[in-house]
């Protein structure tokens, strides 16, 4: 299986590519510089330079508050070019995964969302991420839609790293306590794909680790890890707060956004490990002190 990765300087695209090199897969990785996707109309051109049976895209205009100041530019990348990548790997008889988001839903339902649920975004990130959904499924109604929540990993900081990063700092540690979804180590994701492929899985499913969580919860958990670790923390306890007025959010951002993932577990027969496990095995591979 030749796979070829779009994205592959960022946080999910970079592991994808670790860790197939490291199974001795055969991946090839394609970013910004080699095909920016302002331009649609550059994908196919580009794409036909590649030799690859499977693409998987995880690039995307991920700045959700850019997103919700520049619509025009989030179409591009997150919906027109994902669409004509399709349209491509329908042409050359490619299989295609494409990366969307929690963000596709409302968050007005304080229940686990499923894939058959409504969509109704309410910023542009979600409704340039639903587009391109949508685009790639009509273009390549075999395609693979995977909606991811919450991701981190070793390859970029994110949230976790962030938490620990604040609390070595100082005394006062905030997170938000009324949004909540699915914490996601990049690496299982990296597993989880595989599966699928295997399994010829195609449509939209829902790829997280096991159980929700509110912000205020998951970085309550990052600085109990960081705590059994001996890092030298500033403080030990995260203090939550509203997403209400906190400044640095331009766009809203949907409350309960959990994802059920018993559609993955029924196609594959793999049920992802808990978001607390997979969150303690990436802070102990960062954080632990050297032995
Ligand atoms: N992170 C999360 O918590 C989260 C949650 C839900 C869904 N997702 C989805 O998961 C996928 C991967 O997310 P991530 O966290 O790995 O994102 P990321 O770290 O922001 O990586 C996105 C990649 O897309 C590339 N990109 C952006 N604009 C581009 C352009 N115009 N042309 C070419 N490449 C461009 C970036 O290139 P540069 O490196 O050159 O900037 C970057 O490498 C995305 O589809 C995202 O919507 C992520």
């Amino acid at each position: 299986m030749k796979i070829l990765v779009m994205g592959a300087n960022g946080r999910l695209g970079k592991t994808l590519v670790r860790r197939y090199s490291q199974q001795g897969l055969d991946v090839q990785a394609i970013g910004r510089a080699e095909l920016d996707l302002e331009k649609p109309d550059r994908v196919a051109d580009t794409l036909s330079r590649y030799d690859f049976e499977v693409l998987i895209n995880a690039a995307g205009n991920t700045d959700v508050d850019h997103c919700e100041l520049n619509p025009a530019n989030a179409r591009l990348i997150n919906a027109a070019s994902p669409a004509a990548a399709a349209a491509h790997c329908a042409q050359r008889g490619a299989r295609f995964v494409h990366v969307s988001t929690d963000y596709v839903f409302a968050g007005d339902q304080p229940a686990a969302r499923r894939e058959t649920d409504p969509t109704g975004p309410i910023n542009h990130y979600g409704r340039s991420k639903l587009e391109g959904e949508q685009a790639v499924l009509a273009a390549l109604p075999g395609a693979l839609v995977t909606r991811v929540a919450w991701l981190f990993g070793i390859e970029k900081p994110s949230f976790p790293d962030w938490i620990i990063k604040q609390a070595l700092a100082k005394e006062d540690v905030g997170a938000v306590d009324d949004k909540w979804s699915n914490p996601t180590f990049a690496d299982d994701i990296t597993e989880w794909l595989l599966d699928l492929l295997q399994h010829q899985a195609g449509g939209v499913v829902h790829l997280c680790n096991q159980g929700g969580c509110s912000w205020l919860e998951y970085g309550q958990a990052t600085l109990d890890i960081a705590a059994s670790l001996g890092l030298p923390l500033k403080t030990r306890v995260a203090r939550g707060h509203t997403m209400q007025g906190f400044a640095p959010f331009k766009a809203a951002r949907p409350p309960f956004t959990t994802m059920d993932t018993g559609l993955f577990t029924r196609l594959t027969g793999t049920t992802p490990r808990p978001w607390q496990s997979a969150l303690e095995d990436y802070l102990r591979r960062q954080y632990s002190p050297p032995s």
